[in-house]
């Protein structure tokens, strides 16, 4: 039958579109998130909305699953293939559309990589605010499907602050267009509100208008340490309030990550040679006459002089630049030097995330000695990341041990269990330690009505009765 209804496919699209058994890509099995691989039905790589439609209503018709792919850099599991199922990758279906300098909007096809919007639109002189580290390989598809935040959103918000439009295959193949791209549209439900953040469960995304922004022209680069988490607090609540809107980045590291990342990747250069109870890297962006750079240095010369802050570098070149934010950005390394992890996202109340490092960082260590636990976040926008690896369980990590210790912890603060990765696969278990089953309920609800026949990206973010 799944043979059957796999050559039907291949036929009705054409093998240009659809690949089946062995002609599929091992890439296509797994996402960064580190779970086993699985050879998907088929694989659907199809070059337009039309394409994507009727691959959905032919699965919609026979009941088959199908699990929307983007840039596959994931860490939640949202895009591994089910097995039986059919992936449908965006990869095909990249590039930038328009771009309207009135208006200040991009339109883009949901393929396209993060860092070719950033690039045009700097090449048309305006900024595409989001940002991160998986710039390079993620699909703005994806980042809109997982509502992503990244390194900018204490200055502009998640992805959804990003998107005035979208257009969506539902999963019978309807296709809803609204590529709107006023700022202001309060006619009725705004459904694209629905789709972002939902991790492929209740509509594809294809297409989307950005919302762009003026591009900054000052940036302002300072590499501070903290004796404490208090003085981290109390850096941030002084750029917030010197800097304003012009605080653009307020990244944090405990001597966890910064030590273990400085002496694993030797090409990194150690802003200080003494020791520090806390690393802050900040960034102020701003326009000409702005003053950002003098504003940021004053503001920490002021927390030195009152000890809140140990020392600081302020960048003085591009390179200094690229030098201060490579140790933030040497996440990228941490699987290479780990080995297999368990990684987190999660969201606290800002002033709790400083008790929760120093309570689970003893914790893992007393629990597995010998632990790696690296610490760092967005700090700035209340997330704490937290990396684990135990070296003596080899390939067999405790994750799900790992899991119910840390998300306790954040149940108990009244935390969110992802900040910015999604749910995924993951962190389904824990779901209900940061929604409430009246919100759970309705979730499903949803999920049911949009997706009756439960074929798009099944069993991830909610559990199906
Ligand atoms: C980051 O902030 O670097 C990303 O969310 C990725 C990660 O922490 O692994
Ligand atoms: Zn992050």
């Amino acid at each position: 039958m799944a043979a059957d209804f796999a050559t039907s496919l291949r036929d009705a699209l054409g093998d240009d579109i659809i690949a089946l058994g062995d002609a599929i890509d091992a890439r296509f099995w797994h996402d960064w998130s580190g779970l086993p691989p699985v050879q998907p039905l088929a694989l659907a790589r199809p070059r337009s909305t039309e394409q994507v439609s009727a691959v959905l209503k032919l699965c919609h018709a026979a009941g088959v699953a199908v699990v929307p792919q983007g840039g596959l850099t994931g860490l939640a599991g949202g895009a591994q293939p089910v097995a039986g199922g059919v992936v449908l990758s965006l990869e095909r279906m990249r590039g930038i559309e328009e771009i309207d300098p009135v208006m200040a909007t991009m339109t883009v096809l949901a393929g396209t990589p993060l860092i070719d919007i950033q690039q045009a639109a700097e090449a048309a002189d305006l900024f595409f605010a989001l940002d991160l580290g998986a710039r390079g390989s993620c699909a703005i598809g994806g980042n809109l499907a997982t509502n992503a935040g990244g390194n900018r959103v204490i200055r502009y918000g998640m992805a959804r602050e990003q998107v005035l439009g979208l257009e969506v295959v539902l999963p019978d193949g309807t296709v809803i267009r609204s590529l709107n791209k006023m700022l202001k549209n309060n006619a009725a439900y705004d459904l694209k509100q629905l789709f972002i953040g939902s991790e492929g469960t209740l509509g594809v995304i294809t297409r989307a208008v950005l919302r762009l922004q003026a591009r900054p022209t000052e940036f302002a680069t300072a590499f501070c340490a903290c004796a404490d988490f208090p003085g981290v607090l109390a850096l941030l609540q002084s750029t917030r309030a010197k800097l304003g809107p012009a605080l653009s980045s307020f990244e944090v590291m405990w001597p966890s990550f910064y030590d273990f990342m400085t002496a694993g990747v030797p090409s990194l250069r150690r802003p200080f040679s003494v020791a520090h109870g806390a690393y802050v890297l900040i960034e102020a962006s701003g326009f000409a006459g702005g003053n950002e750079a003098a504003r940021l240095e004053a503001c920490i010369a002021n927390l030195l002089e009152q000890g809140l802050v140990q020392d600081a570098v302020v960048a003085a070149s591009e390179q200094d630049v690229r030098d201060l934010w490579a140790v933030r950005e040497s996440v990228t390394e941490y699987g290479r030097l780990m080995g297999p992890l368990t990684a987190f996202d999660v969201s606290l109340p800002t002033t709790a995330i400083g008790a929760a490092v120093e309570r689970l960082e003893p914790e893992l260590a007393a629990r597995w000695p010998g632990v790696v636990a690296l610490s760092y976040g967005h700090i700035g926008d209340s997330n704490l990341h937290l990396v684990i690896h135990v070296p003596s369980a080899g390939a067999h990590q405790p994750h799900d041990e790992i899991c119910d210790l840390v998300y306790g912890v954040v149940r108990d603060a009244g935390g969110s269990i992802s900040a910015e990765h999604g749910i995924g696969l993951l962190k389904k278990p824990y779901l209900g330690y940061s929604r409430s089953p009246a919100e759970l309920a309705l979730m499903a609800t949803l999920k049911a009505a949009i997706d009756p026949g439960n074929i798009l990206n099944p069993g991830k973010v909610l559990t199906r009765e």
